[in-house]
Order: structure tokens, then sequence, then C-alpha cells
């Protein structure tokens, strides 16, 4: 029990910082206090508690599904009936629902037949970027878990290899033909856009955009070099990271600045980006990262040629791939840096792992594994950066978070 008694004594100093609102605190609190469970925890009680997530799980799901997240009032309560009536269900199944989530205090019940949302239920309502990391979980990613048995007995007990032979394609019988992307897509374009909102989950924490890795020298450089493009988001998704850049840093000119991603994503944020102030002068283009990188090779300037780009940022898309393609990507990459721009990057923003990772790092190094990829260590990624034919200058990182960003110059410049 001394253990349990230092992770007390932990939580307990982790407590008093947290009431001076440090993020940092409140993880090392609630890392403590998960400790303390499993420590305090005898092996049923144990079972007992993943009976409860699970069932926790797919009630949050459904309650989801109907809305009523967004139905509960933010103050005051309302009755069972009434959240079956709205989307004429049993009320029998929406209270047994409920009261799973009262028992976990996911909800609160105030007065007999009510339910009330507890603090941290809003984030379930419709579209959020957390919720929407939620339902991937449950609907795209626990699937491809619980296919493993079948999965690993038809490949054998291997590390995935290949882009299409993944758990994730397994469940829908299309292992060996399509890839992780290529099933998304084929889910819909609602599927798509879930997929891009999910993305956008767990930035405080988990995937900070700022804090990182300080991009404020590309605006300075911006005004001695009016034609180079100054970044570069490849695989950019909805362009989370480009916004957060330059809403940090806003003297960065947004026209020379590059958001890159898949046509089924560049499409749609085309059109939703048209009116929007941060996001409307930034380039937007459909662009393979296994290809040729387009915004490379020269410009003239004082009929002198010189060659593009400043910073190219590939945030969490390396995590995406096995050692070969990451190579096959960062060696594109590699090759389209100017050699005659000492301070040109890339930039590969991605969680670290460690020889002890934390168990969300180890939770998405699993979730990486059913696309056949990983999370890496700062020696994997150099070892990568050298193959391609980079050197990492460093690896930044924000205290409390495992996501870093790996610095990268051409080798030998
Ligand atoms: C895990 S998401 C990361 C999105 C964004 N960079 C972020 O960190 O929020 C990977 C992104 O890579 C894009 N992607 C996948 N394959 C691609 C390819 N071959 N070429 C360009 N983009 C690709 C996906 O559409 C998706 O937006």
């Amino acid at each position: 029990m001394a253990d349990v008694e230092a992770l007390c004594n932990e939580l307990s100093e982790q407590v008093k910082a947290l009431r001076g609102g440090s993020e940092a605190a409140r993880r090392r609190a609630t890392a403590a206090a998960r400790r303390i469970i499993t420590e305090i925890s005898d092996p049923e009680e144990m079972i007992e508690q993943q009976s409860i997530v699970l069932a926790e799980m797919a009630c949050i799901r459904m309650y989801i599904a109907w809305g009523f997240f967004d139905k509960i009032p933010a103050e005051g309560s309302v009755s069972y009936a009434e959240l079956a009536s709205s989307i004429n269900a049993s009320e029998s199944l929406v209270r047994r629902m409920g009261q799973m989530l009262v028992a976990t205090g996911m909800l609160k019940r105030p007065q007999p037949d009510h339910v009330a949302l507890s603090r941290l239920a809003p984030t379930f309502k419709t579209d959020t970027f957390d919720g929407c990391h939620f339902t991937m979980m449950t609907d795209e990613f626990q699937p491809a878990y619980q296919a493993f048995p079948g999965f690993f007995e038809k490949y054998g007990a291997q590390v995935p290899e290949g882009e299409t032979k993944v758990p994730f394609c397994f469940p829908d019988g299309v292992d060996g033909k399509l890839t992780y992307w290529e099933l998304i897509a084929k889910r819909g374009e609602g599927n798509v856009d879930r997929f891009g909102r999910a993305m956008q989950g767990l930035q405080t924490h988990a995937w900070p955009y700022t804090g990182i890795y300080d991009f404020s020298w590309i605006a300075e450089y911006a005004q001695t070099n009016s034609e180079r493009p100054l970044l570069l988001d490849i695989g950019g998704g909805q362009g989370q990271m480009i916004r957060a850049v330059l809403e940090e840093t806003p003297a960065i000119p947004r026209n020379r600045c590059y958001l890159q991603d898949r046509p089924e994503v560049i499409g749609p944020v085309k059109e939703s980006s048209a009116n929007d102030p941060v996001m409307k002068d930034v380039q937007k283009l459909v662009v393979n990262f296994h290809k040729e990188q387009p915004v490379k090779g020269m410009y003239t300037k004082n009929k002198i040629r010189y060659a593009c780009a400043l910073v190219y940022l590939i945030r969490r898309c390396i995590h995406d791939y096995t050692d070969e393609d990451s190579v096959k990507v960062l060696t594109i990459l590699a090759n389209a840096l100017p050699a005659d721009e000492p301070r040109a990057r890339v930039l590969i923003n991605d969680q670290i792992n460690t020889e002890d990772p934390t168990p969300f790092v180890a939770a998405y190094d699993l979730l990486m594994l059913t696309i056949a990829s990983m999370e890496r260590s700062e020696k994997q990624f150099a070892d990568l950066a050298a193959r391609a034919g980079l050197e990492v200058v460093k690896v930044h990182m924000k205290e409390g978070t495992m996501c870093g960003v790996v610095e990268c110059k051409k080798a030998g410049v």
C-alpha cells in the first residue's frame, strides 16, 4: 500500500495546483487518481468496471443518435417521457439507458423520472468535435478492435502490413481491397465530415495546435521575402492547424499558406471557407502526398530563379503509415525543400511515444495498429528522417502533453 499512499500524496499535491488553473496539474491529478483505483481495485471490481464502461459507451452512443444531449436543457431537467416522445420511442427504453448514464454520473437525476446534464455531458451535443471523436471511436474503431480475433486468425499473429490488409477494413469485408481512407470515403460524405470534425477533438491536451512550435518567425521571414510560399499543411484536413497558426500569428500572409488534402476533404472546405475571414485566402489544393509535391520547384525574382517553399508541415499523417510509406512521403517533402534557404523546414507534428507511454499514447498506438501503423519515438522519427534525407534539428514538446513537433531540415544543409 506504500505506492498508494505516495499516489494519494501526489493526487493531493496536484489537486492543490489544479486550483491555480493548471491543465498539466489536472492531467497529473486524474492520472494519479486512475492509478489509485487500479492499485486498490480487486480483479472482480476491474471486470465490473469494464462492463460499466462498455454499457455506458453504448448508451452515450444512442443518446447522441437521438439528439438527447441537445434536448436536455442546460438548466433544469427533462422527463424520460418527453425525451421518448420526441423520437417516438418507448419510455422504458429511454429510461433504462438514462439510468445507466445517471449511475455513472454522466447524467443527473434531480427529481424522479427526470434527467439533467452533468458537467461532462454537453461534450456529446450534436457535432461537437469531441463528440465526433467519440462516435468515430464507437462506430469505426471499436468494430476494428472486435475484429482482432478474426483478423489475426486469417492473417496470422503479426503486426499488420500494407494499406489494405488491416483490421480497420476487416469488419466490412474489404480487407485486401480498400485502404482506410478509401473505406472512410466509401462510407459517405457524412462520414468524411465526421472524421474531419473528429480530428479537431481533444485539442486542449492530446493534440494542441499551439504552444509546441513557435511559428512567428514565418511572419518575420515574410517581410524579407515577398514571393516564397510560406506554410504548407500536408494532409491538413479541414484546415484546423493552419487556422490556429494564423489566429496566433495574424502577420503571416494568408494567401501564401497552403492547405493540401484529398479531394473529398478539400472540396467541402473550399465551399465552407468562402466567407471565413481566416481561411478564405488560404490556398486549398487537392494533393496526394504519396505523389510529387506540386508546391516546390522554382520562382523568379530579379531574374534569379529560387526554389520554394519555406515550411512543409505534416501533422498526424506520418503516424497513419508504415515506416516504408512514411519514408516515401518524407522523401517527397525533403526533395521539395529549397536548397537556397537553410531555414526551410519539414515539421512532423505527431504524438511522441516513449518506453513507458501514457495510456492515451498506448491507446492511439493500438488504434494505429488497426491501420498498420504506429505512434513513434524520437529515435524512430530520427531514423525515418535520416532515411528520407532529412536531419532532426529539435523535437519541440509542450509541457504536460505528448504531442510534439519534430523539426527537420534537409540533411547536410
Ligand atoms: C489523421 S488526419 C490529420 C488531419 C490534420 N493534419 C490534423 O492533424 O488534424 C490525416 C489527414 O490526411 C489526409 N490524407 C490521407 N491520405 C492522404 C493523401 N494520400 N494525400 C493527402 N492527404 C491525405 C486525410 O484526408 C486526413 O485529413
